[in-house]
């Protein structure tokens, strides 16, 4: 029998033996490729750690499909509401990868019939794993996350954010952000939004927008921030579709709505 607890534990496992994998590889010579443009990179690592995936979860679940960033495996169409989907991003911060050598992660989720079920995100690097089986709790490897301590203050409060928003863009209204800056503890932007996510989720960062995440960035850390009660929406306030690109607003209910009624207005 196929369990949620079964699932898990190989979630965990194979994001664990690819994180091993991507800790050797930063002591060698990593082939490069562009994707659209210089700053899209993409390594022979992302791909190969993406057929891990595939090739694991063919053995051990041969109905469950694979949603990945690098799309290694082809599964046609499908209703991700009615399947087991496997959300994998295999390197998510490839550009930290290749250039600091820190701060990358490797995400996986299962959604089981559109319910968020498991979310697993592991830094290879500070060895550190994010974990969460939907109903039963985040753990930060064996302890057990604290629990969000709700906010109210801007002020007070650290945020993730991308730089590229704070400069005129088609997108938001970076004027607004601004303000954002000076009113706020800080920004920090991780350059994994995995990462800076699952820090959301363990209240090391207070909350974070992003304007167009793929569905394996957010994926795992989605099932964390429900866990953890967070709010999390799209930035104009709507509820997310985890099975496709989409904007990100997150943080605790009070804050989430002052961001959104104060910070950010979509153009
Ligand atoms: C990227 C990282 C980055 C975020 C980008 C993502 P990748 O993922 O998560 O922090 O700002 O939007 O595409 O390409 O390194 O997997
Ligand atoms: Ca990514
Ligand atoms: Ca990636």
């Amino acid at each position: 029998m196929q369990t949620e607890e079964m699932m898990y534990q190989h979630a965990k496992e194979w994001a664990y033996e690819a994180g091993v994998i991507l800790r050797e590889a930063i002591t060698q010579e990593i082939d490069i490729e562009y994707k659209t443009s210089a700053a899209d990179l993409v390594t022979e690592k992302d791909k190969e750690i993406e057929r891990f995936f595939a090739s694991k979860i063919k053995t051990y679940y041969p109905t469950h499909y694979l949603l990945g960033e690098e799309g290694v495996e082809k599964s046609g169409d499908y209703q991700p509401e009615h399947e087991v989907v496997w959300v994998v991003d295999p390197i998510d911060g490839t550009t930290n990868f290749v250039h600091t050598k820190a701060n990358f992660s490797v995400s996986v989720a299962i959604y089981i019939e559109g319910k968020p079920t498991v979310g697993v995100i592991y830094d290879p690097v500070k060895d550190e794993m994010f974990h969460v089986l939907a109903g039963r709790g985040l753990y930060i490897d064996q302890k057990p996350a604290a629990p969000v301590v709700e906010k109210k203050s801007i002020e007070e409060s650290l945020f993730c954010v991308n730089h590229l928003w704070l400069a005129p863009n088609d997108d938001l209204n970076e004027k607004k952000l601004q303000q954002l800056v000076g009113d706020s503890r800080g920004f920090r932007c991780i350059g994994s939004a995995a990462l800076e996510l699952a820090y959301v989720a363990t209240g090391r960062i207070d909350g974070a927008l992003y304007n167009g995440l793929g569905a394996w960035d957010f994926g795992a850390a989605y099932v964390m921030l429900q866990e953890q009660g967070l709010t999390c929406t799209t930035l104009a306030g709507a509820p997310v579709y985890y099975f496709d690109h989409s904007s990100i607003l997150v943080a605790s209910q009070t804050l989430h709505q002052k961001l959104l009624n104060q910070y950010i207005d979509v153009k």
